[in-house]
């Protein structure tokens, strides 16, 4: 099994998987607006256990998180929004919904600096409530009246992302640490005159590209314009 962004080729794919498992259903273009405004947030889940026949085929997708940043955040917080999550009936109980939401969250952070990611759930939903509450420590922020179209309510969740900010820093702090060791290590940097130089140089490059890895990007601006950002008043999920 393998987990990778979701790539406009796929939309298809992950149509037929979320029209299967739920009834709240999008054009393609909602995806594709997800994939080009935030393609870090939306992920698929794809089966490498019956390799292609051919190069045309398909790839196999059992699973996907479709996810972005909340346009206009009525608190003003940075925050993620799950717009759609389901996996194939053969490939449940593996672990792969909370591997999808996971990497999600963490580009949330990673990339767009989100504090928080919110979601709604139907309130029968006891398979997604399992996973959101128990197994990624979601809390219920209120319940919404007939959010769904055909009249279900819905849980509003929430789940702070400080925890991923915490480990990102520790992450750079360890980063940070081993290239200090390393640079360090052999007693011999305050002795280097110069800039590096030939491989040397290149090497160096190299290691502050590696630092340099956390970026804050803005939002594509303007494409917004372009898509319908609700297909159906109460489609989301
Ligand atoms: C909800 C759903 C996405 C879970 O996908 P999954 O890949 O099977 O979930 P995971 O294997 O990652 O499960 C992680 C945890 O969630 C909980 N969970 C998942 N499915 C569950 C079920 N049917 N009953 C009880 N708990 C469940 C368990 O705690 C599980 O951990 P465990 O297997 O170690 O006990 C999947 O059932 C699905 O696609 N349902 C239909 C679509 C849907 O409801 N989407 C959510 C819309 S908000």
């Amino acid at each position: 099994m393998d987990i990778i962004m979701l790539h406009p080729s796929h939309i298809p794919h992950v149509q037929t998987c979320n029209i299967t498992n739920l009834p709240e259903n999008y054009f393609a273009k909602y995806y594709l607006y997800h994939a080009l405004t935030w393609p870090q947030l939306s992920y698929v889940a794809i089966d490498l256990s019956k390799p292609p026949r051919s190069k045309n085929d398909p790839p196999k997708i059992v699973g996907y998180v479709l996810a972005k940043m909340e346009e206009e955040p009525v608190d003003g917080i940075p925050h993620g929004h799950i717009t759609s999550l389901s996996v194939m009936r053969t490939h449940r109980r593996l672990g792969l919904a909370e591997k999808l939401m996971r990497q999600s969250q963490k580009a949330m952070v990673e990339t767009f600096g989100a504090k928080y990611v919110s979601l709604h759930v139907r309130v029968s939903n006891k398979a997604a409530l399992r996973l959101y509450k128990d197994t990624l420590q979601f809390e219920v922020e209120k319940v919404e009246s007939k959010y769904y179209a055909d009249g279900e309510d819905a849980f509003s969740m929430k789940q702070d992302l400080n925890f991923i900010w915490e480990q990102v820093k520790l992450d750079d702090e360890s980063l940070r640490k081993d290239e200090k060791t390393k640079t360090e290590g052999d007693g011999t940097a305050d002795h280097d005159e110069g800039d590096p130089v030939g491989d040397e140089g290149q090497e160096d490059n190299k290691k502050k590209k590696e630092v340099m890895r956390k970026v804050k990007i803005g939002r594509a601006l303007g494409v917004s314009d372009l898509v319908e950002k609700v297909e159906t008043p109460k489609a989301a999920s």
